[in-house]
């Protein structure tokens, strides 16, 4: 950990990465992204991992979710927009139904580079290198739109900084009033095929609100009806760009990632002794590393040390992604092995990733039974262990799209020509995250009674 510094990951191996031809532009990119401005404020980020202690103690939930990977083609305010709303209905609903505050982070303002499981992609028989995120190349097919460019980083990093400054204008200037967030979720109910399900808990969120407002609590004399946070969080993969956004706190003296307030590691580069290990263990964000099915007991434990060495609550969340036919046969002993050796860790389930098929016409997609059954899978798991579920982590839209099938629009594979407009992979539309919610908030409300017992 001494000779940790925002460089040391250049010594150790590393997967992932673009290979940039131009030596001399990735130096002056940079160069020039370490004197622009952090994204975040350290203090900001000291407060998300309080929010996230208190999840670890089972006081509230965390909420985490956006795009897979956001691109300089859809960015515009009305995207952004939708998704802020759907994170707040969701949010709404969750905090309700769960009783307990719901922590929101984001998959966004950064969100940009993608690990892929192949370097090179075929296409009619021409082979291309595979497109790794707007932040390093382009994804059209062409040979020119594939090589990667530094210069792209700073347009990421722009593209963050106004993403950004949209949320914190839309977190205080009054579209997260609470009877604002209410309001759009009624109308996905009236709406909704399954709108009977989702009435009771509706009207009574709606009751609860008019008797706040009969004791004189309004959203003018209360901010906290009016005001939220969104936290930002995105993969730390391309590291050229993490080390140029890492700065040392003048408060505390800390190293700090100021891309984002929380940076997690991906399923492929959670080696303990590569570069990504490395560069994450010496910042004081919180941080979440993915589990999926190949992570083993010591793989994980050594992980926990290394990242975590103070056992401190707040900083360590493990984003576990089996798969729903795997969630009941691989997780436990993961849970078993964290809890007896007395490890502070946030569990959150992210159940995209290990339930990504192949339509017969093709698409990628995911089916929403499989996302509901792997999330259920691991609140069950921790009601057999004794432990917490703590969070969700979801690939979503604000945006109507047809990307992932079922749920009560019952989505289809023939449906999933209409909209499918993700640069990477299949998303939950606005309907389908709502929906989700929804299911799981007994499932949270069971889960609090039961560890707070
Ligand atoms: C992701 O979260 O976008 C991702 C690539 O996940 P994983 O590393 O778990 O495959
Ligand atoms: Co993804």
């Amino acid at each position: 950990m001494s000779s940790w510094t925002r460089s040391s990951w250049r010594e150790k191996p590393i997967k992932q990465q673009p290979t940039y031809t131009n030596q001399e532009s990735l130096k002056s990119v940079e160069q020039e992204l370490s004197k622009y401005p952090p994204l975040v404020f350290a203090g900001e980020v000291r407060q998300l991992k309080a929010s996230l202690a208190d999840v670890v103690h089972g006081k509230a939930f965390l909420l985490q979710g956006g795009d897979c990977a956001e691109s300089f083609a859809e960015f515009n305010a009305v995207n952004i927009r939708d998704m802020f709303k759907v994170m707040l209905q969701m949010a709404v609903v969750l905090t309700f139904a769960g009783g307990c505050p719901i922590v929101k982070v984001g998959r966004l303002a950064g969100q940009f580079a993608k690990p892929r499981s192949s370097d090179y992609e075929e296409l009619n028989g021409v082979k291309l290198p595979s497109y790794r995120g707007d932040i390093i190349n382009d994804i059209d097919f062409t040979e020119e739109s594939r090589v990667p460019n530094p210069k792209r980083m700073l347009k990421a990093y722009n593209q963050s900084a106004a993403t950004m400054n949209l949320l914190r204008a839309f977190s205080r200037g009054g579209l997260a009033d609470l009877h604002q967030v209410h309001k759009w979720t009624l109308g996905f109910v009236s709406e909704s095929p399954l709108g009977d399900r989702y009435k009771h808990l509706c009207e009574r969120i709606s009751e609860t609100l008019a008797f706040m407002e009969a004791c004189g609590i309004t959203s003018t004399n209360t901010p906290n009806i009016n005001e939220t946070v969104v936290y930002t969080s995105h993969e730390a993969l391309l590291l050229n760009y993490e080390e140029a956004l890492t700065r040392q706190d003048s408060l505390t003296g800390d190293w700090y990632d100021c891309s984002a307030h929380m940076l997690w590691i991906g399923d492929r580069t959670r080696n303990v002794d590569e570069a990504h290990v490395e560069f994450l263990s010496g910042v004081k964000n919180p941080i979440g590393i993915k589990a999926g099915p190949t992570t083993t007991v010591e793989g994980l434990m050594a992980l926990v040390e290394k990242l975590n060495p103070e056992n401190e609550a707040g900083r360590l969340n493990i984003i576990v992604r089996m798969g729903a036919d795997k969630i009941e046969t691989e997780f436990p002993k993961l849970v078993r092995a964290v809890k007896a050796a007395g490890k502070q860790v946030l569990w959150s389930i992210d159940p995209m990733h290990g339930n990504t098929i192949k339509a017969s016409n093709n698409y990628k997609t995911r089916s929403f039974d499989e996302v509901l059954r792997e999330v259920k899978g691991f609140f069950k798991v921790h009601e057999e262990e004794g432990t917490f579920p703590g969070g969700v982590h979801l690939e979503m839209t604000g945006q109507d799209v047809t990307e992932c099938i079922g749920g009560a629009q019952e989505i289809t594979e023939e449906n999933l020509a209409c909209r499918y407009h993700t640069q990477c992979d299949p998303r939950l539309n606005a309907n389908q995250a709502l929906e989700l919610a929804f299911l799981i908030a007994d499932s949270l409300k069971a889960a609090r009674q039961r560890f707070l017992a």
